[in-house]
């Protein structure tokens, strides 16, 4: 019994319907490529913008304006935003505030220096050089509060907040995180309004300017004059909590606002 021969004509019909099926494949993938590509470039102006539209919405919001009657557009006018020298405390001239972007300035080697690990308490690993600040004047152009980018590791993530001060430089007007990816109902809770009240009136610093911050778990003695510095932990997320506090002690601290703030009170007293 003799085999069949394969059919030739059907077989080079395969090939061509593969290739045809390969050409197709490569021409949606270049016409994909492309719209992905000018989508990414198109729309980067427009990300740019909202994500520096949220930053501000975040800054009028800590600073507690709107609380005090105040419109957006009447607290925008009151936000005064500087960049600042973290090592010297001094004002930059030349970098924009409004479009430095803090989360890649932490990362880039250019503008950024590596902490040695015990100096390193909020674990960011790398300090920016400059960063800004957004002071809240009034009429005369007097400071009225302070709001200062926070941020620092909790468990899982990096969490980038402002902390606003008032006047007097030591006292919490508002704590606030807008980026971080800690778990939702436990250290996701750094964003719950309760949690983030008991902040406000908090006192950062004490007598001789040393800071003084401790988010403690258990039960705070309100008799006691350390309560004024100190903040329940938040329940079943004491690493997140911990991380809030490392933060705040940081960024205090002369390896980060602390010359700033030295200067302004200097400037003031
Ligand atoms: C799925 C899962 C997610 C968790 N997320 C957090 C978190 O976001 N922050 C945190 O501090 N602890 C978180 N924890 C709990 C920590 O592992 C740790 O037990 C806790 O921080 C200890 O705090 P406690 O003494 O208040 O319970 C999580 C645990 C599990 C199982």
């Amino acid at each position: 019994m003799s085999v069949p021969e394969p059919d030739s004509a059907a077989s080079a019909a395969s090939v061509e319907s593969g290739s045809r099926t390969l050409l197709v494949t490569f021409v949606v993938c270049l016409v994909c490529s492309i719209v992905v590509a000018s989508a990414a470039v198109l729309l980067r102006p427009i990300q740019e913008s909202n994500q520096k539209a949220d930053l501000i919405q975040n800054v009028i919001a800590v600073s507690g304006l709107l609380k005090e009657g105040l419109t957006e557009e009447q607290a925008l006018q009151r936000i005064d935003a500087r960049m600042i020298e973290l090592a010297t405390g001094d004002e930059v001239k030349g970098i924009d505030p409004d479009t430095f972007n803090i989360v890649k300035a932490g990362k880039d080697p250019a503008i950024s220096t590596e902490l040695a690990r015990r100096e390193d308490v909020a674990q960011i690993r790398r300090e920016p050089r400059y960063l800004p600040v957004y002071r809240i004047v009034g009429a005369n152009g007097d400071l009225k509060k302070l709001i200062l980018p926070v941020y620092g590791y909790g468990l899982w993530s990096t969490m980038y907040g402002f902390l606003a001060l008032e006047e007097d430089l030591r006292t919490v007007q508002g704590l606030r995180f807008y980026q971080h990816a800690e778990t939702p109902g436990l250290g996701g809770e750094v964003d719950n309004p309760k949690w983030r009240a008991q902040w406000t009136g908090k006192v950062l610093f004490d007598d001789e300017w040393r800071v003084q911050v401790e988010v403690t778990k258990g039960s705070i003695d309100s008799s006691t004059p350390e309560a004024q510095h100190q903040v329940d932990a938040l329940a079943g997320a004491t690493i997140t909590s911990r991380g809030v506090e490392n933060l705040l002690k940081f960024w205090l601290s002369n390896k980060g606002y602390g010359p700033y703030l030295s200067r302004l009170r200097h400037e003031r007293s």
